[in-house]
């Protein structure tokens, strides 16, 4: 059997950790020492009321088990309280798992402001809050680590989730941001897209289906990124479900090079669109394409040659 890893005087702080995954997170690490604050405000899964009920059970549970815990019943919004209740109960943070979540689908055509504008709150405003408060402990102590959850939905888009999605896909660049701030503070700080069963998801995935994608199958994944014996993990994107995880990385195509003068125009780009789209060598950036380089090998290109005025019959050509 593998090794059994353990948080033994380690905080954890797991948001939304009153049901779903946030529940099979903060019940695992009360399982294997560490202390746990168990942070969710109860509410309804569209983000409304609240209730200290979801927070308790969790609380009561990891206790029961012989665990440490303490619940957080404030809204991630204000998630300073959160890393406060960290402080007063265990004096220290040092694992912070975003995960609290709702959602407000509605298709584009029908969208409100209230549903863009909560859910940026939640997931983006709730993760950018928690993390900024554990930060100076973090940095303090020279060790953090810390999961932000990002969704399929955000990364690959989709149907009446346009402001999941886009908040989704924030909490990407959010990491990756904070990946690279930390690095010398020695926190390690990645992205996970899980795909389980829970309230969130109980009404569009069929049981048996459902079946197979339990919280505790997102769990270990998680486990591996904010144990200390990672060290170099850090910016990363999982896609984790069903005992499946595979890590994602951004690819660029070979791209086209043109001169940049006056003949380089939308006619002359449309002639090489099977470069800019072309995948068959791709490489695998963690950062922009080196313009300075390459505007300089585009001036030793000759003109672009000259081109008919882009039409509709290009337009299909590129398709
Ligand atoms: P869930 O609804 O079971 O759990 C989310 C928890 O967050 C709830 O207990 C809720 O009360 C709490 N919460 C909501 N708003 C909060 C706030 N403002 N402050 C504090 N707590 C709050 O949902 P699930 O599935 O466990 O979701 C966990 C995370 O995983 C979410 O971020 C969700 O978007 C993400 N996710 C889940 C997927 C799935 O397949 N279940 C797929 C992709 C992403």
């Amino acid at each position: 059997p593998a090794q059994e890893l353990r948080f033994d005087g380690q905080t954890v702080v797991v948001t939304g950790a009153g049901g779903g995954l946030g529940k099979a997170y903060a019940t695992f690490f009360g399982s294997r020492g560490a202390n746990v604050v168990v942070n969710d405000l109860g509410g309804s899964f569209k983000g409304e009321g609240q209730s200290t009920k979801a927070a308790d059970v969790v609380v009561n549970e990891i206790k029961a088990a012989g665990g440490k815990a303490v619940a957080n019943y404030d809204s991630v919004e204000n998630g300073e309280r959160i890393v406060e209740t960290a402080i007063k109960a265990f004096g220290r943070v040092d694992i912070l798992i975003n995960n609290a979540g709702i959602l407000r689908d509605v298709s584009f055509k029908n969208m409100k402001d209230q549903d863009w504008d909560l859910i940026f709150a939640v997931h983006v405003k709730g993760s950018f809050k928690t993390a900024r408060a554990a930060w100076p402990h973090f940095r303090k102590q020279k060790y953090g680590r810390v999961i932000n959850t990002s969704s399929a939905a955000g990364l690959f888009g989709n149907f009446g989730q346009c402001n999941y999605s886009a908040a989704k896909m924030a909490m990407v660049g959010f990491t990756e941001t904070l990946a690279k701030e930390g690095l010398k503070y020695n926190i390690l700080c990645n992205t996970v897209a899980p795909i389980a069963a829970s309230r969130l998801t109980e009404t569009i995935m069929p049981p048996e289906v459902l079946q197979a994608l339990t919280p505790d199958r997102i769990v270990p994944l998680v486990a591996c990124l904010v144990h200390p014996s990672n060290t170099d993990e850090t910016g990363a994107i999982f896609e984790v479900g069903g005992g499946h995880m595979a890590k994602l990385r951004w690819e660029r195509a070979k791209g086209a090079l043109l001169r940049a003068d006056e003949s380089m125009t939308a006619g002359a780009i449309v002639k090489k669109w099977a470069d800019v789209a072309d995948f068959s060598a791709p490489d695998y950036p963690t950062g922009a394409a080196n313009f300075l380089e390459l505007l300089e090998d585009a001036q030793k290109l000759p003109p672009n040659p000259p081109s008919e005025p882009l039409s509709f019959k290009d337009k299909v050509v590129l398709i």
